[in-house]
């Protein structure tokens, strides 16, 4: 099954992702960890995206469509595969049409704009594998400890309040739009993402069933 995971930023993408990746047994490719990883690694691709991704706009079209390009065409995706963040534009979305890349189900996590601001506030990743943790809604065991790798819990850089502000500025502007662009398809299903983690991945599921 190929999946696309749309939704503001921090509305649970990557969270739910994750929980349908572990059931389907196939991978979630995460644009922004792949962008987060070549910043850390001071890669070319890094460098080019580094004044985007911390001022909160979209890394450029031409970038992205050809780090999901190069990652779809690698083995463990023959089987199926997630998308988190990925598409984020109508261009985006067409060049997947143009590989050739047959979209089963899209699901779109809704959440209001002030729950995604107390969200993102409370947010912080682990600095090594990327796992992602809530002070409050979804706890390490250890504080400031990732509970997969024990690498250093830490916020992001794009977490700050007012590049939180400038990142739904964008998605309204430039990915919401995605949301008719896949109802006229077919294949868009609606999440009203809950306060609750485990009740909104119930509600996942059951989207993937219908
Ligand atoms: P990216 O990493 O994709 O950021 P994003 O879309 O802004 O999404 P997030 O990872 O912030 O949030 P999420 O929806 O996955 O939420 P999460 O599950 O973590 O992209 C970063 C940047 O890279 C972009 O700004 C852009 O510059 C660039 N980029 C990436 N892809 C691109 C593309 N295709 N084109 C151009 N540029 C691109 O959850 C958030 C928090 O809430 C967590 O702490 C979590 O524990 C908590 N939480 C989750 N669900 C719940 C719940 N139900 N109740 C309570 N808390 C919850």
């Amino acid at each position: 099954m190929n999946i696309i995971f749309l939704g503001a930023p921090g509305a649970g993408k990557g969270t739910q992702a994750e929980k349908v990746s572990e059931k389907l047994a196939i991978p979630t490719i995460s644009t922004g960890n792949i962008i987060r990883a070549a910043l850390k690694n001071g890669t070319e691709m890094g460098l080019k995206a580094k004044e985007y991704t911390e001022s909160g706009r979209l890394v450029p079209d031409d970038i992205v469509i050809g780090i999901i390009k190069e990652r779809l065409s690698e083995d463990d995706c023959k089987g199926g595969f997630i998308l988190d963040g990925f598409p984020r534009t109508i261009p985006q979305a067409q060049a997947l049409d143009e590989m050739g890349i047959a979209i089963d189900k899209v699901i779109d996590i809704e959440v209001s704009d002030d729950a995604i601001v107390r969200r993102m506030s409370g947010r912080r990743v682990c600095a090594k594998c990327g796992s992602s943790y809530h002070l409050e809604f979804n706890k390490p065991k250890v504080d400031g400890v990732c509970d997969s790798c024990g690498g250093e819990l830490v916020q992001r850089k794009d977490d700050a309040a007012e590049t939180v502000l400038e990142r739904l500025k964008v998605y309204h502007s430039e990915t919401e739009p995605l949301k008719d662009f896949y109802k006229s398809k077919g294949k868009l299903s609606i999440v009203e993402g809950q306060e609750n983690i485990a009740d909104t991945t119930s509600l996942t599921f059951k989207a993937l069933e219908d």
